[in-house]
C-alpha cells in the first residue's frame, strides 16, 4: 500500500443552513474571508501538504464552486494589458493544473461520513488527507503540512484535535487519549457529539484527517449514527483496535469556525488583521468602535 499522502477529499456537499439566506445561491466555501473564498484557503493548505489530487463531493447548487476553478482567460488579458501584474499573479497562483481536480457529486446529504465515502473509488488503497473548508487554520506551518509530517511517524489513521470548552463538546467529535506528551496522542476511544457529562474528554476532532483505505470499508455498511447521520467518527473508530491504530494531532495554530456566524466574523476580523495592506486602518477602527461601544453602555 502506497504511503504517501497524495489525494485530499474536500466534502461541500452540506446545505449550509447555518448561513441562509445566503447559502440559497452561493456555496458556503465560495464565501469570502477578506479577499478569498473559504476554498482557496483549504486549497492552499493542501497544496503546502503536498497533495496533488484534490477531489471535490459536492452537491446541486454548488456550481459556483466548480466554476471558481475555471481559468479565466478574457480577466486574464485584461490584467495584462492594464499592467495589473500584481493582480494577474493573485489569479494565476489560484489555477490547478489540469486534471488534478475531481468532481463527485453526493446526491442526498446524508452525513460527512457518506459524503466521503462517495470518493471511494478515486481513493482506492491509499491514505487521504479529508480536509472541511468551513474549518480554517491560521498557522505557521499549515495544519495538514503538520500533520502529514507526523503521519510519516505514526501510520494509521490521524484526526487533528484541539481542547475546547466543556459545555461545547456536544459539537464535535470527542476523543479519549492515553496519557503521554507529545503532539500525536494514540486514541483508545472516540464519541460523535456527546453531551458534556459523557464526553471522555474535551479534546475535540475538527476538520482535518488523514485516513486509511479501511475507513471506506467501514463506511460500506452506511450506518448512522448520531443526529440519524452516516458519521465519519463512527468508521474511525473502527480502527482503533486495528494494527496501526488512530492518532489525535494536537496542531499548532489558531482554528476558526467558519460554519458558524460568529466563527466567520472572528475569522475576518483575524484574516483582516494580518493582512499589512489593512491592518492599520482596520485596526484604528475596531479601537474606535469598541471605544464607542463601552462610551454607549
Ligand atoms: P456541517 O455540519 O457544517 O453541515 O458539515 P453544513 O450542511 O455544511 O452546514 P449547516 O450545519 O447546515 O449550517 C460539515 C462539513 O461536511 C460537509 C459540509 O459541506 C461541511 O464541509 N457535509 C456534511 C457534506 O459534504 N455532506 C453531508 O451530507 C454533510
Amino acid at each position: 500500500m502506497k504511503q504517501r499522502v497524495t489525494k485530499a477529499v474536500f466534502p461541500v456537499a452540506g446545505l449550509g443552513t447555518r448561513f441562509l439566506p445566503a447559502t440559497k445561491s452561493v456555496p458556503k466555501e465560495i464565501m469570502t474571508l477578506v479577499d478569498q473564498p473559504l476554498i482557496q484557503y483549504a486549497i492552499d493548505e493542501a497544496r503546502a501538504a503536498g497533495i496533488e489530487e484534490f477531489i471535490f463531493v459536492t452537491a446541486r447548487g454548488k456550481s459556483a464552486l466548480e466554476d471558481y476553478f475555471d481559468h479565466s482567460p478574457e480577466l486574464e488579458a485584461r490584467l495584462a494589458e492594464d499592467g495589473k501584474d500584481k493582480l494577474l499573479e493573485v489569479l494565476k497562483s489560484t489555477y490547478m493544473p489540469s486534471g488534478a481536480i475531481a468532481y463527485i457529486r453526493q446526491h442526498q446529504a446524508l452525513g460527512l461520513g457518506h459524503a466521503v465515502w462517495c470518493a471511494r473509488n478515486l481513493i482506492g488503497d491509499e491514505p487521504f488527507a479529508v480536509i472541511l473548508p468551513d474549518d480554517v487554520i491560521a498557522a505557521e506551518k499549515p495544519c495538514l503540512q503538520q500533520m502529514v509530517e507526523a503521519h510519516r511517524e505514526t501510520g494509521g489513521c490521524m484526526v487533528a484535535a484541539m481542547e475546547v470548552p466543556n459545555e461545547r463538546t456536544s459539537s464535535y467529535g470527542v476523543l479519549d487519549v492515553e496519557p503521554g506528551s507529545g503532539n500525536a496522542m494514540k486514541v483508545r476511544g472516540m464519541v460523535e457529539k456527546p453531551k458534556p457529562a459523557d464526553a471522555p474528554s474535551n479534546l475535540a476532532v475538527i476538520g482535518r484527517y488523514i485516513l486509511s483505505p479501511e475507513v471506506m470499508k467501514h463506511l460500506d455498511s452506511g450506518e448512522k449514527g448520531a443526529g440519524g447521520e452516516i458519521q465519519l467518527t463512527d468508521a474511525i473508530a473502527k480502527e482503533i483496535e486495528g494494527p496501526r491504530g488512530v492518532y489525535g494531532y494536537r496542531f499548532a495554530g489558531e482554528r476558526y469556525d467558519c460554519g458558524s456566524k460568529a466563527g466567520f466574523l472572528q475569522a475576518t476580523v483575524a484574516f483582516g488583521l494580518a493582512r499589512e495592506e489593512l491592518r492599520d486602518e482596520f485596526s484604528q477602527y475596531l479601537q474606535e468602535m469598541m471605544a464607542f461601544r463601552s462610551a454607549a453602555q
